[in-house]
């Protein structure tokens, strides 16, 4: 059996009330210990238990691995100087997807991987321990099924976005596009795929489409999540309630309807500020979101174009400073928010019988985060109990 006590945690955020005070369950002097990769116990320094293998927090911070719920990671190239033309004045459009896709066509599976490993060993060692990968720059059957058999080799969450866009092939026949898409594309995505997404939005696909896409996945065992209303308000919020999508994400616009539909459901809201931040959008209202009771997630939306970083504690920063989010809500929503929008019970809190993935950072307290942005805070990580 593999053991690992960390004690005198100064600040220990189990996101579990029962463990501790407030919506984090904040322990203060706090020990934990992992065994076989789970959490087995959580108490008082003083009066925990002894292990093979001790490390000494030294009055640091301790907090649940960050959970990444949306990225595309399965891409090839980079798209700087889109980004260089956007930082002189172009806007954002979903049009420049078409540049990666030209690319991610023509790379090797193993310079897929080779890069999806890249920006996983980046995203591992700023302290996410759970990540959801997404396919959509490949937009052809083959390369779809190949982008997804990549993305399971890193992570039991993946996600098949074949609706992306519509590719150039397919212009001027949209519904020809969509109807691949929820037919043989669907069939050799599915035995990779945990979930279905659909990005519907201006430039992209409609909500009817979207329904179709969705229903199609639904009905081939897939799970929904969509991309709504990031360039422009739409009615794809209904749609996601309507089909009991796990979340919907970036949400940059909503409505009052839209307040009111996701308040009454399970639907997670998802916001993406590394897309406002590197598009120069303006940020969603969150405070909205947040005050009407909706569970929301922060997450990276890695990807060349719209947010090229796989840095959480980047997104907690944009989310306190530029969103109005606390330093608790932010973290609460990089953790266990991110474990709600994937559906995993087992990640996102450190309770007994949880996954041992958890953060020791290099401050007493997580709100550093926040208030250190641009700083690498994370001194050791733990996946399933092992330091990495
Ligand atoms: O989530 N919104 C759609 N898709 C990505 C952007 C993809 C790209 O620009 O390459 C996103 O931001
Ligand atoms: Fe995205």
């Amino acid at each position: 059996m593999s053991q690992i006590l960390v004690k005198n945690i100064g600040l220990l955020v189990t996101n579990n009330p029962s463990l501790g005070s407030t919506q984090l369950g904040i322990l203060k002097n706090a020990a934990l210990l992992a065994e076989n990769g789970q959490i087995t116990w959580v108490g008082d320094s003083q009066s925990a238990p002894t292990a093979q293998n001790v490390i000494d927090a030294d009055g640091k911070c301790v907090i649940p691995g960050f959970v990444d719920s949306h990225t595309h990671l399965i891409f090839a190239g980079d798209r700087s100087n889109e980004f260089s033309a956007r930082m002189a004045g172009q806007s954002y459009a979903a049009g420049g997807i078409a540049d990666t896709v030209t690319k991610t066509r023509a790379a090797t599976d193993d310079d897929l991987l080779a890069n999806a490993n890249r920006l996983m060993h980046e995203s591992l060692h700023s302290g996410t321990t759970t990540i959801e990968i997404k396919s959509g720059y490949g937009l052809t059957v083959i390369d779809e099924e190949r982008s997804l058999k990549i993305a399971k080799q890193l992570t039991p969450e993946t996600t098949f976005l074949g609706a992306h866009v519509v590719p150039s092939e397919f212009k001027a026949k949209s519904n020809d596009y969509v109807d691949l898409v929820c037919g043989q594309m669907l069939n050799q995505a599915k035995p990779y795929a945990k979930w279905i997404d659909v990005f519907c939005d201006r430039g992209a696909f409609t909500p009817e489409q979207g329904r179709k896409i969705l229903t199609a996945g639904i009905a081939a065992g897939l799970k929904p999540r969509i991309h709504a209303n990031q360039l422009e308000q739409g009615d794809a919020v209904a749609l996601a309630v309507e089909l009991g999508c796990a979340s919907v994400d970036h949400l940059t616009y909503f409505n009052q309807s839209d307040i009111e539909k996701l308040a009454n459901s399970k639907t997670v809201a998802t916001l993406l500020p590394g897309a406002e931040f590197s598009t120069r959008s303006k940020y969603p209202d969150a405070r909205k979101l947040i005050d009407a009771g909706i569970t929301v997630a922060i997450a990276s939306d890695c990807n060349p174009g719209s947010s090229y970083t796989t840095s959480m504690p980047l997104m907690i920063a944009l989310a306190v400073r530029e969103m109005f989010f606390t330093p608790e809500q932010a973290l609460w929503s990089a953790t266990k928010g991110g474990a709600l929008a994937l559906q995993r019970e087992d990640v996102g809190h450190l309770s007994i019988g949880a996954k041992a993935d958890f953060v020791i950072l290099r401050e007493s307290s997580y709100i550093h985060l926040a208030y250190r942005p641009g700083v690498n805070l994370v001194e050791q990580v733990f996946l399933h109990g092992k330091s990495i």
